[in-house]
This record gives structure tokens, sequence and C-alpha cells, in this order.
């Protein structure tokens, strides 16, 4: 699976099972806009972190809430109840059945994660790709890119068009959440999580940035200068 040839091998690259990606042919999917790029005033782990859990979709994305059953896995099921949101609902309509997918993937948005920052979003319809680039602390940017196979019908094209729509509305959602957690990481009532047993895609993120930055696992920040000598020390425990 290659964005162009030449490549490297993008499922064995990332850690994918290529069973899982397969059916989508990315090999041949083509651009569908620009590749945008966005700043966030937010750390890029704690704008990651929002992506590795799904339990904040029915508070946090009403719409996406609506398109689809039970969101706590990979692979999202399309709803058979009609949304009353005009986006979401139309989408639900008129998404047509594409003749490179088995049954089981005409309805379905199959997320995958690429730690420890990229994620890819196989949709019926179209895919994209998001990274979240680190730019500092407190800041990162987001950059996405969405492809296609080709297909000119006009549903699959409205299909695509209200999909970014959903997923734009998803993105500022995001943004939100994330930027209300940023603020909340100053609060002397902050700790370090994992904070429920839900988290396990979460924990999967969270481990080996512990291991690898030990002090991330300490209750208070480190005094400013002892950042490195702390790591070695605890590293060594
Ligand atoms: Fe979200």
């Amino acid at each position: 699976m290659r964005f162009r040839p030449g490549g490297p091998d993008l499922a064995a690259w990332a850690g994918i099972d290529p069973a899982q990606v397969a059916p989508y042919k990315l090999e041949d999917v083509r651009p569908i806009r620009k590749i945008w790029a966005k700043p966030l005033a937010a750390d890029w782990k704690n704008a990651m972190d929002n992506y590795q859990e799904s339990y904040h979709v029915p508070a946090g994305h009403p719409g996406l809430n609506d398109l689809v059953d039970a969101p706590d896995s990979d692979d999202l099921k399309i709803s058979t109840t009609r949304s009353a949101r005009w986006s979401v609902g139309h989408y639900q309509s008129l998404l047509p059945d594409f003749p490179h997918l088995p049954p089981e993937l005409q309805r379905t948005w199959r997320l995958l994660s690429i730690l420890p920052n990229m994620a890819l979003d196989l949709y019926p319809d179209m895919m994209d790709f998001f990274q979240i680039l680190p730019a500092g602390p407190g800041k990162c940017i987001i950059r996405s890119g969405a492809y296609a196979l080709p297909d000119e019908r006009r549903e699959a094209r409205a299909a695509r068009w209200l999909n970014e729509r959903i997923n734009a509305q998803v993105q500022e959602e995001d943004n939100d959440l994330t930027l209300a957690v940023q603020r909340g990481l100053r609060s002397s009532s902050n700790s370090v999580g994992v904070l429920s047993t839900k988290e396990v895609w979460l924990k999967q993120f969270q481990d080996p940035i512990r291991a690898k930055v030990p002090v991330t696992r300490l209750e208070e920040p480190p005094d400013p200068g002892t950042m490195a000598t702390l790591n070695a020390q605890l590293a060594s425990l």
C-alpha cells in the first residue's frame, strides 16, 4: 500500500494488519482535495490522546454519534436509523454500494491509529489520514489529506462531500475538547492517567511514552533544567 510508487509499504511500516487495509485498494486512490495543515494551541500528545478513546463520542460528537451504532471499536457500523441532522441523514441515505468492498464493509467506518501521531480513516466512499505534528510546548499542527478511488457516480461524489462535512464538524468538536483539556493540564486537580479501564487504546499509546520519557509518570512537572537528569534517574530504577 503506497501513496506514490517507490515508497515504503505503509501497512508494514505502520504495524497495521495488511488484511485490514487490503479491501480498500489504497494503491489506486487519488487525492480528492489538497492536504491541509492547521495549528492548534495544544500539546501534540494531548491532541492524540483525544483520538485514543471513544467514550467522549456521545457527549462530544452528536453528529458522529447519530451516524454510527456503538462507537467503541476500530470498525464503526453506520446506523440504520436515519439522523435528523442534515449532513448525517443525507450521508446515511445517499451512500451507495461500492463494488470493491465486501458486504461487511459497505457501511463501516474503519478508523486505525498509527502510533504515536497518525491515524488512517477508511470509509466506504473515501479515505483520509491525519497527523498531529509537535510544534513546541503547547503547540501542534494537525495535517490531513483525503483520497478516493476514481468514482464519478453522483451519489459517490455526494457521499464524499458529506463525509468531509461531517468530519470537519468532528474535527472542530475534537479541537474544542483538546483545548479544554489543555487548559485543565495547568490545574492543580489534574492527575496522570490512565483514568479508566475503558481507556485501552489510550494505555497502548501512553505506555511507550512513559517507558521512554519516565518524567511523564510524575504527578508534578519537574523543575526547569532538571528533566534530563530526572529522566535518566527514573529510567535506571
Ligand atoms: Fe473525538
